[in-house]
């Protein structure tokens, strides 16, 4: 049965840099105050009248496709992982396949938010050990700062994240020492709304009775739309401490899990990168797991958390450093919303 290998890798951030200085133009917060809670130091925000979510993920894309040695019709099936899709639906992958002329092949989008990239990397992994694609496009891909409340009541929230992307291609391999060796998700929907954007969302009923209870004259004028604004029901909301509690066990549970499932040790990992939700959580991790600096990759601080598009944004950032080469034993884990961890182990 053949392995996966990421066999190209791309990402593509905007130009424009706001730096946590500039946010303090908008909102009662520190440069102090966000370095010390986040890590963060500056990010990148979408340009509003020409970049989206796929705009991004397709820049990402184009650079990962050719690093992987192939033409866009050479790809035969694209997973799109986002939290911030262009359209309610349909979702990302279609502007994708559309955008890059491909062929009339599937495109999936995944809504696994901070894990959306590790999940949307087993799925493909399953397609590739059973024969079934050779060539798979793997895009995480976020525009953050179109619902970001730059107020100081989500102060809490609004400086943690950034826009960008990161895509792969993943092929199969017959080498032994190569590949990706095991995926691990997990959930728990407990906590489902601790860290969440409600709206727009079928639990909201924008009909305030019933459908069947309405006259004509009334139709057209009950939406609850204004109330909900009123409410700032749709801006995300964050328990940060909640968050906080649940990633610190869960992280270091998935990185475990998939080394024992090998078995290997955290000192096998020559380079362990995880959803950079948070450098405090990344730290926790490494403490936890009593990894030295440089087995752990970090760049939260130059980008903020971009959700689904950080993991490849930090693996494609680490490969073009130089830290991965052939054969090592390379670590992904995300933890985010819902809420939903993994892990991805594999052979560089
Ligand atoms: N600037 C200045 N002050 C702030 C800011 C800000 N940006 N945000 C909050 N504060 C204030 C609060 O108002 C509060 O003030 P008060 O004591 O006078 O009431 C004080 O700082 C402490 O607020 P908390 O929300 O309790 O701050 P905390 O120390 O928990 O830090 C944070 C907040 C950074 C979000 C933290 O809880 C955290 O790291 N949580 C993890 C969540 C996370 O990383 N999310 C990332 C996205 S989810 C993911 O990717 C997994």
């Amino acid at each position: 049965m053949p392995k996966s290998i990421i066999g190209g890798i791309g990402m593509y951030v905007p130009g424009n840099v706001y730096t946590n200085n500039d946010l303090t133009k908008f909102m009662d917060t520190s440069d102090e105050w966000i370095q010390e809670r986040t890590g963060v130091r500056e990010r990148r925000f979408a340009d509003r009248s020409n970049e989206t979510t796929a705009t991004m993920g397709i820049e990402a894309a184009k650079i990962a496709i050719e690093r992987a040695g192939i033409t866009p019709q050479d790809v035969d099936f694209i997973i799109f992982a986002t939290l911030s899709p262009d359209y309610y639906f349909p979702g990302c992958g279609v502007l994708v396949q559309r955008a890059l002329k491909m062929n009339e092949i599937g495109a999936l989008d995944i809504r696994n938010q901070c894990s959306g990239f590790v999940y949307a990397l087993s799925v493909g992994d399953q397609f590739i050990r059973s024969g079934m694609y050779k060539n798979i496009l793997i895009v995480g891909s976020e525009k953050h700062s179109f619902i970001l409340d730059f107020n100081t009541r989500s102060r809490h929230i609004s400086v943690i994240f950034g826009d960008g992307a990161g895509a792969v291609v993943l092929q199969p391999t017959e080498e032994e020492n190569r590949g990706i060796l095991s995926t691990h998700l997990h959930s728990d929907g407990n906590d489902a709304e601790i860290l969440a954007m409600y709206n727009p969302g079928s639990h909201a009923n924008h009909w305030v009775k019933n459908l069947a209870d309405y006259n004509e004259a009334e139709i057209g004028d009950q939406y609850e739309s204004h109330s909900m604004i009123d409410a700032a029901q749709n801006l995300p909301v964050m328990d940060g401490p909640g968050v906080f509690k649940k990633a610190v066990a869960k992280f270091p549970e998935v990185v475990l899990e998939a080394l024992n499932k090998n078995g290997y040790s955290p000192a096998d990992l020559a380079l362990l990168i995880p959803h950079q939700a948070n450098l405090r959580i990344s730290q926790f991790i490494q403490h936890k797991l009593k990894l030295r600096d440089e087995q752990v990759f970090n760049n939260i601080q130059k980008y903020g958390n971009t959700t689904a598009a950080s993991v490849p944004i930090a693996l494609c950032e680490a490969w073009q450093e130089g830290k991965m080469k052939q054969g090592d034993l390379i670590c992904l884990a995300a933890f985010g919303s819902g809420f939903t961890w993994a892990s991805a182990l594999m052979k560089w």
